[in-house]
């Protein structure tokens, strides 16, 4: 199971010191929100910031671009210290030309799939990724409420990953605290960003340890293979 503090809960003035609370609180990657004001309503921060962090931690930094035009921004990002990018199944016919592109820069390919979104649009990329991120709210912003209509979506994802025999990751963002992590590792999820619920505690390293234990007590138990 694998904890990723979002940064975009954290406090802006202040991404160094935010970025070494994550990790002595025990994350295990961190979550990096690009938003470029297009794809989403929104602006985060860019290449620069990830620069800037990058020698503070060895946690993986798991970049999620929502952003229109992601294929100019591959390469900044990955040499800006990516270590994972996820991009957002909704571009269509840029999807394959992105993931092999991620690929050829070195990095883990994460594909993200937002709530009204089929999650058979992502089928056909299954073989080529290394996570699958079900986005449990519509993308844009922290702290919005969970939407439950998407925990099918996961037990899907986690049914194909069976089935096709994949190693994929299944990693849910938006809405995730220590309810809704157990709902969605009951449902498959093994991978769990969290802005609000981990940044806005004043001991993220409590609430870091109360969703592990939260998301291992309600994993489905399963016989090996
Ligand atoms: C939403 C972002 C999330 C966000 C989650 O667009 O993709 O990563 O940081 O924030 P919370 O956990 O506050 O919903
Ligand atoms: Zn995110």
């Amino acid at each position: 199971m694998i904890i990723a503090p979002s940064l975009l809960a954290a406090d802006f003035g202040h991404f160094a010191r935010e970025t070494l609370r994550a990790d002595r609180g025990g994350g295990d990657w961190l979550h990096l929100d690009i938003m470029d004001g297009h794809f989403v309503p929104n602006i985060s921060f860019g290449p620069e910031v990830v620069h800037a962090i990058r020698p503070l931690t060895r946690m993986t930094f798991d970049v999620h671009l929502m952003c229109s035009r992601r294929e100019i921004l591959l390469e900044p990002f990955a040499e800006a210290g990516a270590d994972r990018i996820t991009v957002h199944v909704e571009l269509g016919e840029k999807v394959g030309p992105l993931i092999w592109k991620i690929k050829s820069l070195g990095k883990k390919v994460g594909l993200a799939v937002n709530p009204p979104t089929a999650i058979t649009t992502a089928e056909p990329f299954l073989k080529q990724i290394d996570l699958l991120l079900v986005m449990t709210v519509n993308p844009g912003f922290g702290g919005q409420p969970f939407i439950s209509e998407t925990l099918p979506k996961i037990q899907q994802a986690d049914a194909w990953r069976r089935e096709k025999q994949l190693a994929y990751r299944l990693e849910v963002d938006g809405g995730i605290n220590l309810k809704t992590a157990a709902e969605c590792a009951h449902a498959g999820a093994d991978t769990f960003v969290s802005g609000t619920t981990l940044f806005g505690q004043g001991r993220l390293k409590t609430a870091v340890k109360k969703m592990r234990a939260a998301v291992n007590a309600a994993a489905p138990r399963r016989k090996p293979a």
